[in-house]
C-alpha cells in the first residue's frame, strides 16, 4: 500500500487508492479568474519558501527563526501532556472563547510584568501565534491603499499581511540603536504633507527581525512622545524581548505610552517556549480587541485550547525564566561563533550588525551583489540564509542578508559561515575581474 493510500471505511480494510488529478497546469486560468483580490494581492514570505528547501536537503540552514529543538525540556513537556490527559481532557479539547482562556491571560500579564509592561487581563487576547497577531491587527486597520511605516527591513513573515490587505509600506532606516527616529518623524510629516497620513507603525524595538537591533531607550521615549503628538497607533511586536544575552532590559513601548491607547502590544511564546505551541497574543484597548476579537472569530473561533492549557500548566508549574536564562546563554555562545566566522570568513567589503540579543544577524554586502541570485550559488555549496529582498515592500534589500545562529551549533555556524564567504567572495573576483577598471 502506498503511503497516500487510505484504507477504506467499509470495514474490509481494503486500501483505497487516492484520485488521478484531472486538473492540470493548462487549468490554471479556471482559478485566476476566479480568486480574490486579497489571494491575488498576497505575496509569499521569503522564509516560508526557504523553509521548505532547507527542510528537504542536507543543508546548512542559516534561514530560519527557529530555536534549537534540543532546548525544549522534554521531561516537563511529557509531564505536562499526561496531566492534561488526565486531568483536563474535557477542557482542553472543548472550544473555548475567541479570546483564550482566563487562565493563560492572567499568566501573560505575569510575563508582561516581567518585562516591566503593566497589562490589565481583560486587554489580552490569544492569538495563534504571534503571526496570527500581526493578520489580525493589520487587517483590523489597514484598508487596501492605506500607508503603513515599518522599519526597513521589517519582519519578512509580516510581508504577506501587508500585501494581503494592500498596505502601501513606507520604511524607515535603522542604525545600531534601532530605528532612526528623527527619519520616523520626517518621514510622517512628508506623507501627512502628500495627503497619506500614515495609519499604522508596525515596529519590533527589540533585538528587530532581521536586523538584530534594538532601539535605544531615548528613541523609545522620543517615538512614543511623538506618536502622543500627532495621534499615531503603533503596533510593537515583542518576541525577543527576553532572549537578551547582554546589557539592560529597556521599557516595552507599550508600558512608555501609559495606558494612553497608542500602542497595541504583541507577543507570543515561540521564542521563550516552543514555536510548536502557536501560543501568542495581542493587547489592546477594548474598542480595538472587539474588532480583532471578531477577524478571529472568522479566522478560527478559538486557538487550540489543548495548547493553551499546556502553557498555562508550563507556567503555573515551573519558573519558564530559568529556561530562557538557559536559552540566552546557548544562542550567546551562537551568537559569538557567528561574528567571529563574519570577522574570519567574509570578506572586507561586507559590514554586519551585532546583535545584543534575539537571533539574528544582518549582513550587508556591496550593491553589485543580488543576494538573491547569491542563493543559488550558496545551495549549491549546502548553505541557505535569507536573501534581504524579502525584508523590505519597495524592492530594496537586494544586497543584503539575513541570518540565523539559534538553530544551528556553533561549528555547524562557523562552517555554514565560511562557505558563505567564499561564495560572496568568488562574485567579488569575478567583477573586479570583468570590471578591471575598479568598482
Ligand atoms: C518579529 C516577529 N513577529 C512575529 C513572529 C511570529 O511568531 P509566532 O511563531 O509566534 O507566530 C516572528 C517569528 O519569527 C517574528 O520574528
Amino acid at each position: 500500500m502506498s503511503t497516500s493510500d487510505v484504507t477504506d471505511n467499509t470495514g474490509t480494510g481494503a486500501p483505497v487508492p487516492p484520485q488521478t488529478p484531472q486538473v492540470g497546469p493548462a487549468d490554471a486560468a479556471r482559478y485566476e479568474s476566479r480568486f480574490s483580490a486579497l489571494a491575488s494581492g498576497t505575496t509569499s514570505s521569503v522564509m516560508r519558501d526557504l523553509m521548505a528547501i532547507t527542510e528537504k536537503a542536507d543543508i546548512i540552514s542559516l534561514a530560519g527563526g527557529l530555536p534549537d529543538t534540543e532546548t525544549f525540556p522534554r521531561e516537563i513537556y511529557d509531564e505536562i501532556a499526561g496531566e492534561i490527559g488526565t486531568d483536563f481532557l474535557a477542557s482542553s479539547l472543548q472550544y473555548g472563547p475567541t479570546d483564550g482562556m482566563g487562565e493563560l491571560r492572567e499568566q501573560i500579564a505575569k510575563v508582561m510584568a516581567d518585562e516591566g509592561a503593566r497589562a490589565r487581563v481583560d486587554d489580552i487576547m490569544i492569538t495563534t501565534g504571534g503571526q496570527q497577531a500581526i493578520d489580525l491587527s493589520i487587517r483590523t486597520f489597514v484598508d487596501r491603499g492605506d500607508t503603513v511605516m515599518a522599519e526597513g527591513p521589517t519582519y519578512p513573515g509580516a510581508a504577506p499581511c501587508f500585501t494581503a490587505y494592500g498596505a502601501d509600506v513606507t520604511h524607515v532606516p535603522m542604525d545600531d540603536d534601532g530605528m532612526r527616529e528623527d527619519l520616523f518623524e520626517e518621514a510622517y510629516e512628508r506623507l501627512v504633507a502628500e495627503g497619506r497620513p500614515p495609519k499604522i507603525l508596525y515596529t519590533i524595538p527589540n533585538f528587530q527581525n532581521p536586523a538584530g537591533v534594538t532601539m535605544s531607550l531615548e528613541r523609545r521615549e522620543k517615538l512614543v512622545e511623538f506618536a502622543h503628538e500627532v495621534g499615531l497607533l503603533i503596533i510593537e511586536d515583542n518576541p525577543y524581548g527576553q532572549i537578551r544575552f547582554e546589557g539592560e532590559p529597556l521599557p516595552t513601548l507599550y508600558e512608555l505610552d501609559d495606558g494612553a491607547g497608542w500602542v497595541v502590544y504583541l507577543g507570543t511564546f515561540s521564542k521563550i517556549l516552543a514555536p510548536g505551541m502557536r501560543v501568542g497574543w495581542a493587547v489592546a484597548p477594548p474598542q480595538v480587541l472587539r474588532k480583532m476579537n471578531l477577524g478571529k472569530q472568522a479566522a478560527d473561533l478559538c486557538s487550540s485550547t489543548y495548547n493553551q492549557r499546556f502553557v498555562t500548566e508550563y507556567l503555573k508549574r515551573y519558573d519558564y525564566r530559568e529556561h530562557v536564562a538557559r536559552v540566552c546563554e546557548l544562542y550567546r555562545g551562537r551568537r559569538d561563533a557567528m561574528l567571529e566566522a563574519l570577522e574570519a570568513r567574509f570578506p572586507a567589503e561586507a559590514t554586519w550588525t551585532r546583535p545584543r540579543g534575539g537571533l539574528f544577524v544582518w549582513a550587508t554586502l556591496p550593491d553589485f551583489i543580488d543576494t538573491t541570485a547569491l542563493q543559488a550559488k550558496a545551495l549549491e555549496r549546502q548553505v541557505a540564509f535569507v536573501p534581504g529582498e524579502g525584508a523590505f515592500l519597495d524592492g530594496r534589500g537586494k544586497n543584503s542578508m539575513r541570518l540565523n545562529f539559534s538553530s544551528v551549533p556553533e561549528s555547524v555556524i562557523t562552517e555554514g559561515v565560511g562557505r558563505l564567504g567564499e561564495v560572496i567572495g568568488d562574485v567579488i573576483d569575478l567583477h573586479d575581474a570583468l570590471n578591471p577598471g575598479g568598482r
